[in-house]
């Protein structure tokens, strides 16, 4: 026959606090008591942590309330638990003091931050997402709810198709429109997929993420780097490559060498892909950040069959929101769909409701705007920092996005830059750390670059950035004697 006590029982007590406990004796108050000092010794109640009532813990196991009451105090009396006559009982800290609380965690130094490609996250639209998000939850039916579709919320799929037609002029039906737990994701995804289609070889610019290429990599492909001009991917030195499955291009604004894709080069990118069967990835990271007027629509619109389109959340929001989208050739989908399933992963359909709230209410477009405005004047700034502080530097790089290259004088090394930065506590990055082959000089001829992000710092702190950009750079072209000279890396 089974002993009653030694059923283990979750009771949810009316503190709302959920225990565990297992009582092993057939002496309620004696098994309550084990029970209660074995979850405190191993650390399952942690000190601090404030019991149930006796009241409610008697109704939840059971027993009477003055067995409960008798087991507390006699837990307090042995010091094991805290307890005050109207306030509560709780498990006592081995010293008897409750410990200082810890420092406050911080991701990193607060250094300054000219990295390329981050946003200002302290500008993120926290009042207007949270109403998003509040009215997202509330008028969610139960369905929208449940796992859904693999490929993403279907409300989020409907309005990022509208969305990216009226915006970049992207050809796709929601069906055709993936959600995605970053650009990185779906460059999983479209890889796996090649490859299992018997894909062997990418393409990509020269000049660009390494994470990127090492998730192509990861997905069992050779990664092949093509040159990158002042009119971006060299499509000539692409189409003389023999066996390319696909190519991952910036067409909107080379990253990080700031120029678009000439208008002969994307047709004749698209004449090569629709020749020789290969997929084009368009990667519009920062496509909402054009400051001239010109902006160019999305290449997809000229082969929705034969190019992905990937945009992402992370520079208008920010990055801690996750989440990215692809708009993909119709034919596609059902592989997407299947390697979606085999990565177990599925985006929070909750982020992914308010993103589809958001998107609605215009609220993206409010804040694309306004962060264009910002990302504009910064960038204006630093062209007149650049021109009245560091004679010999030029910004190279059309007006968009959230980053620039900086020119250095002639013998000046990006490293050595980079160096003085990081000794002036500013992250800063030269074009090296970006260079797929940075051992080939061939396409690297004269000055050498850092790449200067203005969208990081909150507004308080990009005047500082500057200041120490300018002190870096100053540093590098007059080392102070006695330094040892900086080595140039290519
Ligand atoms: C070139 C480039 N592509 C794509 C992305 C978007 O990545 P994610 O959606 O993972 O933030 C970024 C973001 O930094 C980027 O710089």
């Amino acid at each position: 026959m089974t002993d009653f006590w030694s059923i283990s029982r979750a009771t949810p007590t009316s503190s709302g606090l959920d225990l565990h406990l297992a009582l092993g004796s057939p002496r309620p108050g004696r098994g309550l008591e084990d029970a209660l000092r074995d979850a405190v010794t191993t650390g399952r109640l942690a000190p601090g942590t404030r019991l149930p009532s006796s009241r409610a813990l008697a109704a939840d196991l059971g027993v009477a309330r003055g067995t409960v009451a008798a087991v507390y105090a006699q837990l307090a009396a042995e010091g094991w638990l805290d307890s005050r006559v109207g306030a509560g009982t709780w498990v006592a800290h081995p010293t008897g003091v409750a410990p200082a609380a810890p420092p406050p965690t911080r991701p990193a130094p607060d250094l300054l931050d000219l990295r390329a490609g981050i946003p200002d996250a302290s500008a993120f639209p926290r009042a207007a997402w949270a109403a998003s998000a509040r009215r997202a939850v509330v008028d969610a039916p139960a369905a929208h709810l449940g796992y859904g579709d693999p490929l993403g919320d279907e409300s989020l799929r409907r309005a990022l198709a509208a969305y990216l037609a009226r915006v970049r002029g992207v050809r796709a039906e929601p069906g055709a429109v993936v959600v995605t737990q970053g650009f990185g994701e779906l460059l999983a995804l479209v890889c796996r997929t090649l490859a299992a289609r018997g894909a062997r070889r990418v393409a990509v610019e020269r000049f660009g993420h390494a994470a990127h290429r090492e998730i192509v990599a990861a997905a069992g492909l050779d990664v092949v780097p093509v040159p990158v001009d002042g009119e971006g991917l060299d499509v000539a030195a692409l189409a003389a490559l023999s066996g390319i499955d696909a190519v991952l291009v910036t067409s909107a604004h080379q990253f990080p060498t700031g120029v678009a894709l000439g208008p002969g080069r994307r047709r004749e990118l698209v004449a090569w892909a629709r020749r020789t069967g290969a997929l084009v990835v368009e990667d519009d990271y920062d496509g909402e950040f054009r400051y001239d007027r010109r902006a160019v629509g999305a290449l997809q619109a000229l082969a929705p069959d034969r190019v992905v389109y990937a945009g992402t959340a992370s520079k208008a929001l920010a990055p801690g929101v996750g989440l990215a989208w692809g708009a993909v050739p119709p034919a596609l989908v059902p592989d997407l769909a299947h390697h979606r399933r085999l990565s177990g992963v599925r985006p929070d359909r909750l982020g992914q409701l308010t993103l589809a709230r958001f998107l609605d209410d215009h609220g993206y477009d409010r804040t694309v705007r306004s962060r264009r405005a910002v990302y504009r004047a910064r960038r204006r700034r630093l062209q007149e920092v650049v021109d009245q502080r560091l004679p010999g530097c030029r910004l190279v790089g059309m007006d968009a996005g959230l980053h620039t290259l900086l020119a250095l004088p002639d013998g000046v090394a990006e490293r050595a830059v980079a160096s003085a930065a990081a000794a002036r506590g500013l992250r800063l990055l030269g074009l090296a750390e970006l260079d797929a082959t940075p051992g080939d000089p061939a396409a690297h001829d004269g000055p050498q670059h850092v790449v200067v992000g203005f969208g990081a710092p909150p507004g308080h702190r990009y005047e500082a950035a500057l200041d120490a950009l300018v002190a870096a750079v100053t540093d590098a072209v007059s080392p102070v004697p006695g330094a040892p000279a900086p080595r140039r890396r290519r």
